[in-house]
């Protein structure tokens, strides 16, 4: 018997090859990223989870010690569970393999999942991500497309840790497109822009 021990939010896309995966920050939930990702891909399927973790009362997907320091056996953890309720929604639900999209906490659990779980994602759009782990073993992601975007005045995750996190997932084979924003933590109309670019180059690509 499969279970879907998430809560979470499922909207059934017009487009049978596309789904995202939706990966909110600190404090959000399952609804937080649908708007953002109607306006990038008004045609696909959109699964999205809330995090399981409470700092505060506010839903993550990892604990964390400190800001920026993470709890890396927990974040190795809830990565793979959110993996295994990735594979068990998409049978359920009958979608394609997903492309990733996260913010801040939930664009480091997802490349915590492309680390650990590189099969159960088609792609990943990071918005202000960081490395989730300080180690771990190389992965084959032999062309797994990755956009990584910062925002050159975050306080929260400086660009240089993306930009780390960029080299780290092309040194084991994903196609990586970096780039910084002038903006800071928060998400911004540039974001959409790029992330909309992004996924329709995939889709042609693919
Ligand atoms: C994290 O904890 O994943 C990062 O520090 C980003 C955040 O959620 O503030």
């Amino acid at each position: 018997m499969e279970t879907i021990d998430f809560i979470h939010r499922f909207e059934k896309g017009r487009s049978q090859e596309r789904a995202l995966l939706l990966l909110h920050g600190t404090g959000g939930d399952e609804n937080d990223l649908v708007p953002l990702a109607r306006m990038i891909a008004p045609t696909a399927s959109l699964l999205s989870p809330r995090g399981k973790v409470l700092e505060n009362g506010m839903p993550r997907f990892f604990r964390r010690l400190a800001e920026g320091v993470f709890d890396e056996d927990d974040v190795r953890r809830r990565a793979n569970q959110l993996a295994d309720f990735v594979s068990n929604a998409r049978a359920r639900y009958g979608i394609a393999s997903p492309i990733a999209l996260g913010y801040s906490n939930g664009a480091n659990i997802a490349a915590a999942m492309l680390l650990l779980r590189p099969s159960e994602l088609a792609g990943a759009i990071l918005l202000r991500a960081m490395p989730p782990l300080t180690h771990s073993e190389p992965v084959k992601l032999d062309g797994v497309p990755v956009l990584i975007v910062s925002g050159a005045r975050d306080p929260i995750v400086a660009p240089e840790a993306a930009a780390k996190l960029a080299s780290l997932l092309e040194r084991y084979g994903a196609t990586v497109e970096y780039r910084v924003l002038p903006v800071g933590h928060e998400l911004s109309q540039a974001d959409v822009t790029l992330a909309q670019s992004w996924l329709n180059k995939e889709a042609s690509n693919s």
